[in-house]
């Protein structure tokens, strides 16, 4: 006896305008979110896959062509098991099936010989072209994993003179029992271009990058120079070196975006030969950095920045920093760290000779 999963992926897409099933999600094809769903279950042992030619998987226990309804794709998939097997029907089109739903279905087959997962509807529901409501209490939306011993599966199809696109159903015609176990509203099933935008949302949600920043500068001795901190001036302070402004906070952050993008350095973007660059307000590589990241997909989810520096003392202008850091980058105050910190008089920091910060910042890819 094995466990086999079945992805049904040979739909048309009526619905959804176009062949939905292979759209990217998350860097993969849509189906294949659900099958590496059962591949990686410790319930399963095979996964096979029913759709056209162009997909396929090293993986597949098999790789067959459905049929014109999604009944005949299953028993298209219900060929390649064994009468003892447990055979789990899953719909390609809902990549978001989790591991306990699979559990639960698989535990519920082997104890009542079949088992769906089915959740509650949770909209007042009116039957269309009538005022009438339908008592909620009475539905259950179907979702998929379905399944069960395949021998009652093999039955049932044989028996079957319609189409069901349900799986439970065709059990049901000739009599045999199963078992209802809780679904979830997270497995939905990518329908129409809607439910395409939700999916990518969702995804874009479970994608974080984090990325590290870290800048240094010495103190300098040009009276001219002005001290900038977090895009804060500190005209009574003592003025560090650098080719632009020098403030190694933005600098920091400004690097940590573009680190948790993949995207380069501030070096790289503005370099120190550039004249253009020249005493600049690093408020501009910040800024930059934000729209980039912003125009490959990324949006800004937090930052937080440790500055390290026998000299100023700056935590009293910690929100006044936090406040221009959020202006420049576009995200609110809570969601921006400022701390500071002396390097207790140890090494060149120790010794004023500079200051350095530390920043890391999450991006969450929004597609
Ligand atoms: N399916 C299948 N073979 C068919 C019809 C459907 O394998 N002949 C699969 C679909 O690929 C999908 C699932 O069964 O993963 C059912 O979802 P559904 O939203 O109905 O997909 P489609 O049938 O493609 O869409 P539509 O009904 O809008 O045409
Ligand atoms: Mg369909």
């Amino acid at each position: 006896m094995k466990v086999v999963a079945i992805i049904l992926a040979a739909g048309k897409g009526e619905r959804f305008g176009t062949d939905k099933i292979s759209l990217p999600l998350g860097g993969k094809p849509i189906w294949q979110w659900s099958f590496e769903a059962f591949l990686r279950h410790p319930l399963v042992d095979s996964v096979g896959l029913v759709g056209p030619a162009t997909i396929s998987h090293p993986k597949a226990f098999f790789a067959c062509a459905g049929g014109a309804s999604r009944q005949e794709s299953a028993r298209s998939g219900l060929a390649h098991c064994e009468p003892d097997d447990i055979v789990l029907f899953q719909d390609g089109a809902r990549p978001f099936v989790s591991a306990d739903e699979i559990t639960r279905v698989v535990e519920a087959a082997k104890r009542s010989g079949a088992a769906g997962t089915a959740i509650t509807m949770r909209d007042t529901i009116r039957k269309s072209g009538s005022h009438d409501l339908v008592d909620r209490d009475e539905l259950m939306a179907m979702q998929t994993p379905q399944g069960g011993q395949a021998s009652l599966f093999l039955k049932a199809h044989e028996a079957s003179t319609g189409s069901s696109t349900d799986d439970l159903d065709l059990l049901h015609q000739v009599g045999i029992a199963f078992e209802l176990v809780e679904g979830s509203a997270s497995n939905f099933k990518i329908t129409t271009k809607e439910d395409y935008e939700r999916a990518k949302m969702v995804v874009g949600a479970m994608e974080t990058r984090t990325g590290i920043g870290f800048d240094i500068h010495r103190f300098s001795t040009d009276s001219a120079r002005k001290l900038w901190l977090g895009g804060i001036e500190f005209p009574e302070e003592l003025a560090l070196e650098g080719h632009s402004d020098a403030d190694v906070v933005l600098h920091a952050i400004t690097d940590s975006i573009l680190g948790a993008a993949a995207m380069g350095d501030i070096g790289q973007h503005f370099p120190n030969t550039d004249p253009r660059w020249k005493n600049c307000d690093s408020s501009v590589f910040l800024q930059h950095a934000v729209s980039i990241v912003g125009a490959a997909g990324f949006e800004l989810v937090n930052i937080d920045v440790t500055m390290i520096g026998e000299k100023p003392r700056v935590m009293p202008f910690a929100g006044q920093i936090r406040a221009r850091i959020g202006e420049l980058t576009g995200i609110s105050i809570e969601r921006i760290g400022f701390k500071a910190t002396t390097n207790e008089g140890l090494g060149s920091i120790g010794r004023a000779e500079g200051i350095s910060a530390f920043a890391v910042a999450t991006l969450r890819f929004r597609g």
